[in-house]
């Protein structure tokens, strides 16, 4: 059972983290079979669905459109609906602190035949929705955005139209929106441009029954298709097995596994990152069908410098904040660029990373698209903000166990959107 995250959190320096755990499940792909499984016929049994409370502002949102969700720790089941059974809300759809909720949904709500609006919290109501309105809106979709790019936004019924999109940015989110909007419209949808971003889409879809055709130039998809309901087992989430990954490289004698893991090759750019550091971390596939799992492990050795630009991004886009404070600890300067869309976060993450590693006494430049970071530092206790940040607070909690004195958390609490059990997790992983 999930105790309940203080808001402020102390930490103090730990010694060696030992032993083998599993995370939660994925949040992006539980996000996805939600989804999915609410758009198909029939009903959907899932195993091991990410329990933090972003996952749980898309079963909220789903219920609110008539789907029955019934979710427990072994088993979750969904009663699909099918592409045109949901229903039209009663009040404005929350989404949270859920970017992935609010994005895939305006795919889908575009093309329902009622009228939708979709709010989130303040995080959420400051990051940029107009990279998925402005070709939902070339698809014949009806958006009104506040202040022309923010949520709240509402959604009116309107004939969609299948396109050519260039993607200009590398997300996941966008690339799902489109598709997603792709099956409502009245001829294909083809996307080109900056594909390379996490695929669970791409290797979803097609276990619903739906088919893409797909090469690294391209992805299409056929109007009209539908979803049948599946049964699916959700592996861990690798970034959050990423967290004991980055504690067991920092502290010394540290020796961890983490099994039952997601091994995507779009989402392990942390892992290889870590090697390129000179972590000794190995990991290994042990099923592949839809989406590669299995076991990743790592024992402390001392880390180089890091290198990383604008093609490495993409797949390991939530754990720069980890890599920054590493690069704290490693010998020689990183560098770490072409990272501008941790900007559009659920924080700055670039601003909110230097400000908080300067707080704890570290020197590290800040440029637009990234930063620099010095090695060999040593970090002193200090207050570190989370900003409503689940990634902050929780690397925040990590640069406690390596600082000297008492590190202060304020706004612990954000590490509920993605690991509740995170507390626990950690007093575990210090016991063994
Ligand atoms: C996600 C995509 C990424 C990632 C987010 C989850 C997804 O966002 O940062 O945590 O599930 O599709 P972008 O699509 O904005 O890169």
């Amino acid at each position: 059972m999930s105790q309940q995250i203080a808001q402020i959190l102390s930490l103090r320096s730990s010694s060696a983290l030992r032993g083998r755990l599993t995370v939660p499940g994925d949040k992006s792909i539980s996000h996805r079979l939600l989804l999915f499984g609410a758009l198909a016929e029939g009903q959907s049994q899932f195993q091991g669905l990410a329990n933090g409370a972003d996952v749980c502002s898309t079963a909220q949102v789903l219920r609110q459109m008539g789907v029955e969700i019934e979710i427990s720790p072994e088993l979750t089941l969904v009663n699909g609906v099918g592409l045109n059974g949901l229903k039209a809300p009663q009040q404005a759809l929350d989404c949270g602190n859920s970017g992935t909720t609010l994005r895939l949904l305006m795919g889908v709500l575009a093309g329902q035949k009622f009228n939708s609006t979709l709010i989130g919290d303040a995080s959420l109501s400051a990051r940029p929705m107009g990279r998925v309105a402005t070709p939902l809106i070339s698809m014949g979709a009806q958006i009104s955005l506040s202040h022309e790019r923010f949520a709240p936004l509402s959604i009116q019924p309107a004939p969609i139209k299948g396109i050519s999109y260039h993607l200009p940015v590398a997300s996941a989110q966008v690339k799902s929106a489109l598709l997603l909007a792709g099956l409502y419209a009245d001829s294909p949808t083809q996307l080109t441009g900056e594909l390379a971003s996490r695929d669970h889409t791409e290797r979803l879809l097609p276990a619903f029954g739906v088919h893409l055709s797909q090469s690294d130039q391209q992805i299409k998809i056929q109007p009209g298709q539908r979803l049948q309901a599946t049964q699916a087992t959700v592996p861990g989430d690798p970034s959050s097995a990423a967290f004991w990954l980055c504690a067991a490289a920092l502290i010394p004698g540290s020796q961890i596994q983490i099994d039952q893991v997601s091994l995507n090759p779009t989402r392990i750019g942390f892992f290889e990152a870590l090697k390129q550091m000179g972590a000794e971390i190995d990991w290994e596939i042990q099923q592949h069908d839809p989406e590669p799992w299995g076991s990743v492990s790592l024992s402390y050795a001392p880390l180089k410098r890091l290198q990383l630009d604008a093609k490495d991004i993409p797949f390991l886009v939530d754990e720069v904040p980890l890599l920054a404070l590493l690069a704290t600890q490693a010998s020689g300067n990183s560098e770490i660029r072409g990272a501008e869309e941790l900007r559009v976060k659920e924080s700055d993450r670039l601003a909110v990373m230097a400000a908080n590693l300067k707080a704890l006494g570290a020197s590290l430049e800040e440029h637009p698209d990234g930063l620099s970071i010095p090695g060999q530092q040593r970090l002193q206790g200090g207050l570190w903000q989370a900003h409503h940040d689940h990634r902050i607070a929780m690397t925040g909690v990590l640069a406690g166990l390596i600082a000297t004195g008492t590190t202060k958390i304020q706004g612990a609490d954000s590490i509920a959107v993605s690991y509740p059990d995170f507390m626990q997790d950690l007093e575990r992983l210090q016991q063994d």
